[in-house]
């Protein structure tokens, strides 16, 4: 009897604990939610930012653009070695070139057709 005595206080104490500890994650997010929702309807913006987003509709996109054959060359071709001039080589030459650098820059084949014919159509013939 005396034991439980002393567990009762302990008991209650465990109870206001676990009470207080629901409370407080139950309400306070609940609270914040509110506050988050009083503040969008006090900010009259819901309509200009519909019309930005039409706006940066309208821009063109960055990533469908495709790169050129100068492009890919100088972004590719001069992380080992500097750029050679493509009048530098014949375009027999440049053929023979991109075979090889082809695999050393891991190229895809749509890229490397690309480089090889700015290459081609701008060497020393
Ligand atoms: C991973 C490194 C690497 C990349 C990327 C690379 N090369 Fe090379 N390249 C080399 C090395 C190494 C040599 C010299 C040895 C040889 O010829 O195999 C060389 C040699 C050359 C040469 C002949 C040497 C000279 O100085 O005239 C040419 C031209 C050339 N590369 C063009 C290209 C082109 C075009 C590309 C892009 C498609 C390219 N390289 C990408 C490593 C690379």
């Amino acid at each position: 009897m005396k034991n439980i005595n002393r567990i009762r206080p302990l008991k209650s104490l465990v109870t206001t604990a676990l009470s207080l500890a629901v409370a407080s994650t139950v309400l306070v997010p609940l609270a914040l939610i509110t506050a988050a929702e009083g503040k969008d309807e006090k900010a009259p913006k819901t309509e200009t930012s519909a019309e930005q987003r039409i706006e940066a509709d309208k821009k063109p996109k960055a990533a469908p653009r495709k790169l050129s054959g100068a492009e890919l060359y100088s972004m590719h071709c001069n992380r080992c070695h500097p750029e050679r001039y493509p009048t530098e080589r014949t375009a027999a030459q440049w053929k023979t070139i991109l075979l090889h650098m082809r695999v050393r820059a891991n190229l895809p084949a749509e890229q490397a057709r690309e480089i090889l014919k700015y290459l081609q159509d701008n060497s020393g013939r």
